[in-house]
């Protein structure tokens, strides 16, 4: 059962969002199996997203025996092409995944319909997205379900985390009795390196010292020392023994405290996001162009296509500018190995465009007008790419 801090960390975010439930897990791709599970996937069926995303995102369809379908992006806004989503569909096709990229809301009008038309369900990655709005709703909030992540990089953090939200109560039954019967409980050493994670980041992390702690994250995860994000048995869908695993206190503790300050972190992003269209714009660079009345997105990073990635990324490291990478391959991290995955060379060329050119810069409560600057300052130096 889950305790009483994870219940009122739950009903706070379904109402927040505006959602009938909302249930939490130990990370964002943990809530999707959850998901996926609840709504009946398994072998042989087939899940369709785009191909310009997080390996993360693609594990629990593996998990499952489930085919991953990849369609190709949009250029613009780095979402699922709809012109090439309903091809995609066979008769084993058990769902869509909506994957609002970098905050960008997907153009859900277009999708719902098709699904509707073919009876398949929708279910919203809203990992890079709260409270985005499309159409003047709040994204999470238009398919069968959705989830979210708080990892480190997320548009709030708990460390690792996740949420799945949905109105439909059958499913939400289901997810119930799932936890119940299933799901693992992180152990006492994982929590305790969690909650030591979240004080140094709290203290210690902001944009110049983003790249040298993210280095040091990486080895030390490598070495076991730290609770990381992903761990490499992860890659291996037959090692995912104890992936099913649940929220602890730690995490809803923290959440609770991010939902209170959320409409300020929600405010400065988007303050940010014009910030950097203005010093971008004065530079003459291309930005983001779109109409206001149709999406609403709060970014959890700011993208920019140029030549030049790896150059950048690597003197980005050197002078303390916070340059993001991802995604770095149509399944972020370049260490994928894309065959497992079913993905192949050319399958989504614009998703593969992407990765080879687009950086991304930082939006969060820690960033602030000098950090725009700086990174403006740095970035301009390369090559746009329009
Ligand atoms: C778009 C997207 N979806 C899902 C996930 C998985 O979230 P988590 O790391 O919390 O499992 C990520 C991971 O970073 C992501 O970028």
């Amino acid at each position: 059962m889950p305790s009483t801090r994870i219940r009122e960390y739950e009903s706070a975010f379904s109402e927040w969002l505006g959602a009938k439930y909302a249930f939490s897990f130990w990370k964002g791709r943990v809530a999707l199996y959850a998901l996926l599970r609840a709504m009946g996937v398994g072998e042989g069926d087939e899940v369709i997203l785009p191909g310009y995303t997080c390996v993360m995102d693609v594990n629990p369809i593996k998990y499952l025996g489930a085919k991953p379908v990849y369609v190709d992006i949009e250029p613009a806004t780095f979402n699922i092409n709809v012109g090439l989503l309903e091809v995609k569909i066979t008769p084993n096709t058990k769902a869509i995944i909506a994957q609002h990229t970098y905050g960008y809301p997907c153009d859900m009008d277009a999708i719902m319909n098709i699904a509707e038309k073919n009876s398949i369900p929708v279910i919203e990655d809203c990992c890079l997205a709260l409270d985005s709005k499309y159409k003047g709703k709040t994204m999470g909030t238009f398919g069968e379900a959705a989830y979210f992540s708080f990892q480190w990089n997320k548009p709030y953090t708990t460390g690792l985390g996740g949420m799945v939200v949905t109105n439909d109560e059958k499913l939400a039954g289901q997810i119930e009795s799932l936890r119940a019967s299933e799901m693992c409980l992180p152990c006492r050493k994982e929590v305790f390196m969690l909650w030591a994670e979240l004080v140094v980041y709290r203290l210690f992390i902001y944009p110049r010292t983003t790249a040298l702690a993210e280095r040091v994250f990486r080895y030390l995860t490598k070495k076991g020392a730290v609770v990381g994000s992903s761990s490499s048995s992860e890659f291996q869908p037959e090692m995912a023994c104890d992936f099913f695993k649940a929220a602890s206190g730690v995490q809803a503790r923290s959440g609770l405290r991010q939902l209170k300050k959320i409409e300020r972190n929600i405010a400065h992003r988007e303050w940010m996001a014009q910030l950097y269209d203005e010093l971008l714009e004065q530079k003459g660079w291309p930005c983001r162009k779109y109409d206001r009345s149709m999406i609403e997105p709060v970014m959890v990073r700011y993208p920019v296509r140029i030549a030049e990635k790896d150059k950048a990324l690597a003197e980005a490291a050197k002078a303390g500018i916070e340059l993001g990478s991802w995604f770095e391959c149509p399944l972020h991290p370049i260490e994928t190995p894309l065959a497992a995955y079913d993905y192949e060379a050319g399958m989504c060329p614009e998703a593969e465009k992407a990765s080879n050119e687009a950086v991304n810069l930082p939006l969060h409560p820690r960033a602030n007008e000098a950090t725009a600057e700086k990174s403006v300052e740095f970035i301009t130096k390369f090559t746009p790419v329009k």
